[in-house]
């Protein structure tokens, strides 16, 4: 199993400039979360990803096999959910099923028998023979999701796997990418739900157009140099204090502490002995890990 690899990828339409400049790799077993505003290019990147889109720059290697060039070898070890998946109303869910078991002309009875596995985990059991324009959006989503995975995708590429499921199902979901991920596939996870990239994602790169941050999830919440400080006493008295530094850093109160965006550690120091000077009694100083929003936010807007 070989993962993904992206270099200086780029997409035009027309005179529109997509994507550019994207170079990225995922290991097998990992949860790459690709994040961005509406309209960064995440779908475009995941369409290239999957050959459906022809890269006007740069090139991608999915399972080893070249996205420009790979055609049916691509499809069969590659599994992609698109945004907008289509069902066909008129039949069962088992029939959308074994259509594209035949489409595709894999093993009808393995794939079959996977499908089977995944109805019941997604609590479509006995619902099969219902034609699924009657159907919750929800429900229309699992059965997307079981057709991303019957031909046992070595690559699993989800966009928005989790947009309009109830949390519980959304949960059930989310189990399945990190199931799918201890099984050493290799998967791609396009999300606005920060809370879930949190939890999934090992690595993940931050697009708008370009790419603005490619990092742990870990190391990106670590970026800067976030202080909380306990203080005695009510903590916004001392926000005028810190806003009368040089370097005025960015500071806060939430839940009672202190919260304080340093650039750089040397600050810290500064910062401590401002409070102090203004009278503060100072309990403790924690450097702290910041909501990865908190961060994403941060990058997008600037
Ligand atoms: N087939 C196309 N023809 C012309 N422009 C396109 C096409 N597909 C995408 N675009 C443009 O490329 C840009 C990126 O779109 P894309 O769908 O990749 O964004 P996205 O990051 O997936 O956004 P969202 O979060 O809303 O799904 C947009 O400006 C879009 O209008
Ligand atoms: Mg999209």
């Amino acid at each position: 199993m070989s993962g993904i690899r992206v270099e200086g990828l780029g997409k035009r339409f027309g005179t529109r400039v997509a994507v550019e400049g994207l170079s990225f790799e995922v290991a097998p077993g990992e949860v790459f979360g690709l994040l961005g505003p509406n309209g960064a290019g995440k779908t475009t990147t995941v369409r290239m990803l999957t050959g459906l889109l022809t890269p006007t720059w740069g090139d991608a290697t999915v399972a080893g096999i070249s996205s420009r060039h790979g055609g049916e070898d691509l499809r069969r070890k590659v599994g992609l959910l698109t945004e907008q998946p289509g069902l066909y109303d008129r039949l069962t869910g088992k029939e959308n099923l074994l259509f594209f078991i035949k489409l595709n002309e894999l093993d009808e009875d393995a794939a079959w028998a996977r499908a089977l596995g995944y109805l019941e985990r997604f609590g479509l059991k006995g619902r099969e023979d219902e034609p699924c324009g009657s159907w919750s959006k929800g429900m229309r989503q699992k059965l997307a999701i079981i057709r991303t995975l019957v031909h046992d995708p070595e690559v699993v590429i989800f966009d928005e796997p989790t947009s309009g499921l109830d949390p519980d199902s959304a949960r059930t979901v989310r189990d399945c990418i990190a199931e799918l991920a201890s099984e050493k596939r290799t998967i791609v996870l396009c999300s606005h739900n920060l809370a879930e990239v949190e939890r999934l994602c090992q690595r993940v790169a931050v697009v708008k157009g370009r790419l603005l941050a490619l990092s742990a999830v870990r190391d990106l919440r670590r970026a800067g140099h976030a202080l909380q400080i306990k203080v005695a006493g009510d903590a916004a008295r001392f926000l005028p204090a810190l806003a009368a530094l040089p370097f005025s850093p960015k500071a806060l109160v939430e839940g009672g502490l202190l919260r304080v965006l340093l650039s750089d550690e040397e600050q810290q120091p500064e910062v401590l002995r401002a409070l102090i000077d203004a009278g503060a009694r100072v309990y403790h100083a924690t450097r702290i890990e910041r909501p990865l929003e908190e961060v994403y936010l941060e990058l997008v807007r600037a």
